[in-house]
């Protein structure tokens, strides 16, 4: 019995919860460019398999696979808020009068659903929308985990609660938060991570609490080095805010089976921009 390729990543492991884990090293990784989802979705990731080794010869079984799981290395989020960093002093040409009127409008009624005043404003980029938020009267904590923008935000506003943090983490705050706004950010992860943070989002939301997000509709998942001819801010945002970004694309139904569980307030597509989807959905008051 041959042993099996060992595969070592730098990044996050994705799979059976961890108390259902076996210790790491009973663990073989192989690389492959398989599907990990039921439904395809999760491209090319690493895949990790959990193996039974042979008894007498303590050999790796590679037709035992118990449990897989998706070790998702680290470098798309990397190289995405190297870009932010360096793009930050730019950023606000994405503020046109066309996106925040749209941006606004997505806030005010995303306020209007709220059971509560606790918000948490997720990749919140240079805080014009926690600004707005706040403004609304709601009491806001945000999270970025650019330095840069996050410099800009609270340049902005002093006394807002802005905190340094990846989106991978969410599952790290303690909550409850009434309300959840995660606006042109969670098409940074890779799809088992936004999966990963719906389910975090769920934890920390209140009974009844709202979560908005929107995300840009298309297929797959891939690094884009230069802004797309709808991107708003014209020929100048394009031309100063390039570098490489990663983004994961998706159509209607993912998404409305990622939320799956969540009642559905309301949907709209998103006009301005690349295209793509907004939901404003709320978590379900369970009966005591
Ligand atoms: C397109 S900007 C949107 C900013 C803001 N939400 C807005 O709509 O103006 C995306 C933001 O997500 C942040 N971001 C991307 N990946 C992240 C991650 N893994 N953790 C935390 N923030 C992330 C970036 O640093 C950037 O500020």
């Amino acid at each position: 019995m041959r042993d099996l390729p060992s595969y070592t990543a730098r990044g996050r492991y994705y799979g059976p919860a961890s108390s259902q884990r076996h210790q790491l090293s009973d663990y073989r990784h192989i690389l492959a460019s398989g599907f990990l989802s039921r439904d395809s979705t999760w491209t090319s990731s690493p895949l990790l398999g959990h193996f039974e080794r042979e008894t007498e010869t303590g050999a790796w079984n590679p037709s035992s696979v118990v449990q897989w799981g998706c070790v998702m290395p680290d470098e798309h989020v990397e190289q995405t808020i190297a870009t932010y960093d360096l793009i930050a002093p730019d950023y606000k040409l994405t503020a046109t009068p066309e996106m925040r009127t749209w941006e606004e409008g997505s806030m005010r009624r995303f306020a209007g659903f709220l059971p509560g005043k606790r918000v948490l404003v997720p990749g919140c980029g240079d805080g014009r929308d926690s600004r707005f938020l706040a403004s609304l009267g709601l009491e806001i904590t945000s999270f970025d985990l650019s330095p840069q923008m996050l410099k800009i935000a609270r340049a902005a506003d002093p006394t807002g609660n802005y905190i340094l943090m990846d989106l991978r983490d969410i599952e790290t705050l303690a909550g409850p938060f009434d309300g959840i706004h995660a606006s042109g950010c969670l098409y940074h992860l890779r799809k088992p991570e936004f999966l990963q943070f719906v389910s975090g989002c769920r934890a920390i939301l209140s009974p009844g609490g709202v979560f908005y997000l929107n995300m840009k509709e298309g297929q797959g998942e891939r690094f884009e080095d230069r802004p797309g001819p709808r991107y708003p801010g014209g020929a100048e945002a394009r031309e100063r805010l390039q570098g490489k970004r990663f983004y994961a694309y998706y159509q209607r139904p993912e998404l409305l089976s990622v939320l799956q569980g969540f009642e559905i307030l309301h949907e709209q597509k998103l006009i301005p921009g690349d295209g793509g989807f907004e939901f404003w959905v709320r978590e379900p008051i369970t009966p005591e």
